[in-house]
Parts: structure tokens; C-alpha cells; sequence
């Protein structure tokens, strides 16, 4: 339950303006859209497996290789942030299946002495996941891991996919913890792991509020 850093070197740039609080909100967004076409990729290469198959051009019969998998794959929208990021995984998995969940921390509650968050959970829509699945769930940012744990509590109550991918942008190393902790079978990515948490849950230094920067 290591976490797997995407370690292209497109990835670390377009993070880095993601990051910076002078892109504004058309760049931020399309930021997010390019990191998840670029995280996508990389699930691919690391997680899947090609196969030989016979093809023919339109000069000679010769072997190609084709991703196998690549129509089981089941990607889950963490409410809001993940939207942006949900659109540029479909540019890699374009025939996936889509679950959407709007989860969000109760910030007015706080954190717990755990480092904990209660998780108000608004809406649960999940495809019908197989045994064959790749299911990524996709949340920009894994800070305390509380809506993370709540998210994957709905999605694998009744499945037993192939493999289930936690993809973020940012994550804090408690996040990653609390995570890895509970749910040892799936697999964690991100772009970068921060430094740390402040006293009020949020990733340092991050990216502040992916969600308002995204669509407020
Ligand atoms: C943010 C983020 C994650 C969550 C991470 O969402 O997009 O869902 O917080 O924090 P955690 O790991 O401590 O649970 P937020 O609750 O701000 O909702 P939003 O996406 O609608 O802005």
C-alpha cells in the first residue's frame, strides 16, 4: 500500500502551475483536465497489461499489442474538485464507466483528536462494478483521508474489482496513512506528497481550495 508517485516530468510542470496562486480559475481548471490525461496514461503503462495481437496493415500481416483492460475500467468523481480531473482520464479511458459521489468534509465540525473529519455524504450514484474492474477513484486532493475513506467505504460495500487506484494531485502524508491503513488492497497515486497538514486539515503548501479554484 506504498504510494505511487506519477513521476512524469509533464505532470510535475503542470502541477506546478496548478500550484501557484497566480493561475487563475480557466487555467486552473484546464490544469486539472491535463493532469488527469497525463495520470491516466500513467495508469496505464504501470498498471496494465499489453497483449500481442495480429493485425494487418494495408501493406503486410504483423503483430501489434493492444492494453488488455481496457474497457473495464470504472472511474468515481469525488464531488467537486474531481471534475476537472475526472474529464482528462476520459481522454485515456474513454470507454469507462462513471460513478459520481459528492462527499465533502463538515469543515464547521473540525478536526477530531484523530485527525479526522466527519464526511457529509449528499449523493451516491455507482455503476455496477465486476471482478474484471479497474476502478480509479479520483479526488485531487487527499489531505486528512476522511472523505476518501468514506468514498471507498460506498464503492467497495458491495465489489470486489480486479484493482482499485486512489488518484489524487496533491496528498498529504496523514491522508496516504489513514488510507493505506484501511483499505490495504488499493493501490495509491498521486503527483506529489506534501509536507504536511495545517491545524485546520489543509494540504502545505498545496494547492489551496481545489474545488473554489476550480469553479468558483
Ligand atoms: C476537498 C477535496 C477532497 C477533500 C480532501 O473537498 O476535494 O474531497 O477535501 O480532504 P480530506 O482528505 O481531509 O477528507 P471539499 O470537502 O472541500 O469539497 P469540494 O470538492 O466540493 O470543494
Amino acid at each position: 500500500d506504498e504510494a505511487y508517485v506519477v513521476g512524469h516530468a509533464l505532470a510535475k510542470h503542470t502541477l506546478s502551475r496548478l500550484r501557484s496562486q497566480e493561475t487563475e480559475q480557466v487555467g486552473f481548471r484546464k490544469g486539472l483536465v491535463k493532469l488527469g490525461r497525463i495520470a491516466g496514461y500513467e495508469i496505464i503503462d504501470g498498471a496494465m497489461e499489453t497483449e500481442f495481437v495480429s493485425i494487418t496493415t494495408p501493406l503486410a500481416e504483423t503483430t501489434g499489442e493492444r492494453v488488455k483492460g481496457l474497457d473495464d475500467v470504472v472511474i468515481i468523481n469525488v464531488l467537486r474538485a474531481a471534475t476537472p480531473f475526472v474529464e482528462g482520464l476520459l481522454k485515456a479511458f474513454p470507454r469507462a464507466k462513471q460513478g459520481v459521489i459528492s462527499a465533502g468534509r463538515d469543515e464547521e465540525a473540525g478536526m477530531d483528536e484523530d485527525g479526522e473529519f466527519p464526511i457529509t455524504v449528499d449523493y451516491v450514484k455507482l455503476p455496477e462494478i465486476s471482478e474484471d474492474d479497474t476502478v480509479i477513484v479520483a479526488d485531487p486532493m487527499l489531505a486528512t483521508g476522511s472523505t476518501m475513506v468514506t468514498v471507498l467505504d460506498h464503492v467497495l460495500a458491495d465489489a470486489n474489482p480486479e484493482r482499485t487506484l486512489v488518484l489524487s494531485a496533491v496528498a498529504a502524508p496523514p491522508g496516504l496513512v489513514r488510507v493505506g491503513e484501511r483499505f490495504p488492497e488499493v493501490d495509491l497515486l498521486t503527483v506529489a506528497v506534501d509536507e504536511r497538514l495545517d491545524d485546520d486539515g489543509f494540504i502545505v503548501p498545496g494547492l489551496g481550495d481545489a474545488g473554489d479554484r476550480a469553479f468558483r
